[in-house]
């Protein structure tokens, strides 16, 4: 497959996608984001990959959606249109999607890296939701995953007043994982994906789905959620080995990788 906005390549098992369009900071226009929703597709699809990372360049994750391309549309296009409804890609994955952010990750380009599962911040990396100043509001998910993740207080803040946080305040407010030197971004990232991808498939995507159960259900309801899932994976050969392994003072052999 060529793609013309981003670029592509497995490492083992982890499959990386790089946005691709430095003369607009990343910015995700229409091509660059179905090209990133058929990626995400094709490695969520290819038994031969356990997790996926998403990165962009040095100076940006992705500055947002692309200003230039929205700027003329109407009502009529963005409603008629359903202007960035298929945007949804990354968070519909089921296999784990690491973003490794360095640079700025602002407006669609936060809400990406919010679609994500872990995001691993550079220290250089700028997160926010400028949209404010653009007369308009986050569009892909922005105003619900930021709250869900650093609570009512700092999301008001960053969506009514369009600042940017640092990557320390980010960690702070729990919106990223680990935040580690700009130099090592991509090592420190894909030791993340490669971990994931070493492990039994059934329990990454069991692990992955119950986490997500906590923002869509009540706790009682995801705690059965979970005790359900956590049963069923007593039907795999890798909960045998698993725990084989453990009782055998050796590494697993995980069969369904
Ligand atoms: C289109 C963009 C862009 C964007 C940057 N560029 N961001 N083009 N859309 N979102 C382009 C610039 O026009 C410029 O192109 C080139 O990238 C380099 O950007 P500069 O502004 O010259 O760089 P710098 O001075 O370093 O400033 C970096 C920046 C600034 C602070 C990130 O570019 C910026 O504020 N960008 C917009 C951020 C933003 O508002 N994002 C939210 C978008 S709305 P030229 O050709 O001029 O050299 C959004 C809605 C999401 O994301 C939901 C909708 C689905």
């Amino acid at each position: 497959m060529s793609y013309q906005n981003i670029l592509v390549e497995t490492k083992g098992r982890v499959g990386i996608i790089r946005l691709n369009r430095p003369q607009a900071l990343n910015a995700l226009n229409q091509a660059l984001m179905a090209e990133l929703t058929q990626a995400v597709q094709a490695f969520d699809a290819d038994d031969a990959v356990g997790c996926m990372l998403l990165t962009g360049s040095e100076k940006a994750f992705a500055a947002g959606a692309d200003i230039k391309e929205m700027a003329d549309k109407s009502f009529i296009d963005a409603y008629g249109g359903n202007f960035a409804a298929d945007w949804h890609g990354i968070a519909q994955a089921r296999k784990p999607v690491v973003a490794a952010v360095a640079g700025f990750a602002l407006g669609g380009g936060c809400e990406i890296a919010m679609q994500c599962d872990i995001i691993i911040a550079a220290d250089t990396a700028k997160f926010g939701q400028p949209e404010i100043k653009l007369g308009v509001i986050p569009g892909i998910g922005g105003t619900q995953r930021l709250t869900r993740a650093v609570g009512k207080a700092k999301a008001m803040d960053l969506v009514l007043t369009g600042r940017n946080m640092d990557a320390a305040e980010a960690e702070r407010a729990g919106l990223v994982a680990r935040v580690v030197p700009a130099a090592s971004l991509m090592d420190e990232a894909m030791k993340v994906a490669e971990t994931i991808a070493g492990m039994s498939l059934p329990s990454v995507l069991a692990g992955k789905e119950s986490v997500n159960a906590a923002f869509e259900s009540s706790l009682a309801e995801g705690v059965r959620f979970e005790r359900r899932i956590f049963h069923s994976l007593f039907a795999t050969e890798d909960q045998k080995e698993g725990m084989k392994a453990f009782v055998e003072k050796r590494k697993p052999d995980w069969k369904n990788k």
